[in-house]
């Protein structure tokens, strides 16, 4: 979307074995190394295996930071961590709520980066879709299933850092996207596209996310975020799988 060389980083370190050519083969036919090859920095470390679970995650020099809540099921102390180093140092930080389960099974580790019920509130920007907000709302007792209500009240939650206000931005699908911050709340039409047109809905909450942080790095209006959220999403429903042109015709 950004159409900048070197706009994001891809690293890590692998080993000379099967698993490390595996990752090298993969990210080629992935077309990353021809559109990104500065970008990708790979030690190769004759010692050691390649892992496979274990990643490294720089965070000093980004400003915008946003972690997927599946990842409460690996980390929460990392999570905890990087939302420290946000409100300390001005950085927005965001996270999405990920799946329904995440918010009922992980209420707790959840309620510690998001709610009122503890004393820090790290997040700028909440993504989710209908059904996780809805979930959010029932394992908090609050007794409301209207989505813009669920917005408006998962932004006034407490907040750790005063200098970014919370925005909840939650998708309905075909329904229009909801935008609220502690006191307003916005609606926005999704891209309506032929059924015919329509190929596969996979990876399509990432790309909605991709697409809206995109132009929020830029500092562009919010309205600009979900016009670029709603155009990801409609280029990648209309491919096969989580593919997308070499070049996005977004203005
Ligand atoms: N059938 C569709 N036609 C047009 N746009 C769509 C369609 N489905 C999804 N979108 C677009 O994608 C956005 C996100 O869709 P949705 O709410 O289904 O995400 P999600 O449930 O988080 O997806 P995921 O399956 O990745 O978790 C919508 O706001 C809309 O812009
Ligand atoms: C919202 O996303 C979850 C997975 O995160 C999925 O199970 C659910 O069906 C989605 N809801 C809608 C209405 O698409
Ligand atoms: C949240 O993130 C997960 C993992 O990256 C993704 O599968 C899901 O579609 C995302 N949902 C939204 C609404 O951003």
């Amino acid at each position: 979307m950004l159409q900048i060389p070197c706009a994001t980083t891809y690293i890590g370190c692998i080993g000379r074995d099967k698993f490390g050519e595996e990752m090298k083969k993969n990210l080629k036919l992935a077309g990353l190394l021809v559109a990104f090859a500065r970008q990708i920095h790979y030690l190769e470390d004759e010692s050691a295996a390649t892992g496979t679970c274990a990643v490294c995650v720089v965070v000093e020099k980004a400003k915008y930071l946003y972690i997927a809540g599946f990842f409460l099921t690996v980390s929460p102390d990392s999570i905890q961590l990087v939302a420290e180093h946000a409100a300390e140092n001005n950085k927005v930080f965001s996270m999405n709520l990920s799946a329904p389960f995440i918010c009922e099974f992980f209420k707790d580790v959840l309620d510690k980066v998001c709610s009122e019920h503890f004393a820090v509130m790290y997040m700028d920007f909440v993504f989710g879709n209908e059904t996780e907000a809805k979930t959010f709302s029932r394992v908090h007792g609050w007794e409301t299933e209207n989505v813009e209500e669920i917005a408006q009240k998962i932004s006034q939650c407490r907040k750790a850092s005063g200098t970014h206000k919370r925005i909840t931005v939650i998708t309905q699908g075909l329904d229009p996207i909801v935008v609220a911050d502690d006191d307003k709340m916005k609606k926005f039409p999704v891209i309506k596209l032929p059924k015919e047109k329509l190929v596969d809905t996979y990876g399509v909450g990432d790309a909605f996310v991709g697409g809206f942080l995109s132009q929020l790095v830029q500092e562009k209006p919010i309205e600009d975020c979900v016009r670029a959220a709603c155009y990801a999403a409609n280029v990648l429903i209309q491919r096969s799988g989580c593919s997308f042109p070499e070049k996005p015709n977004f203005k």
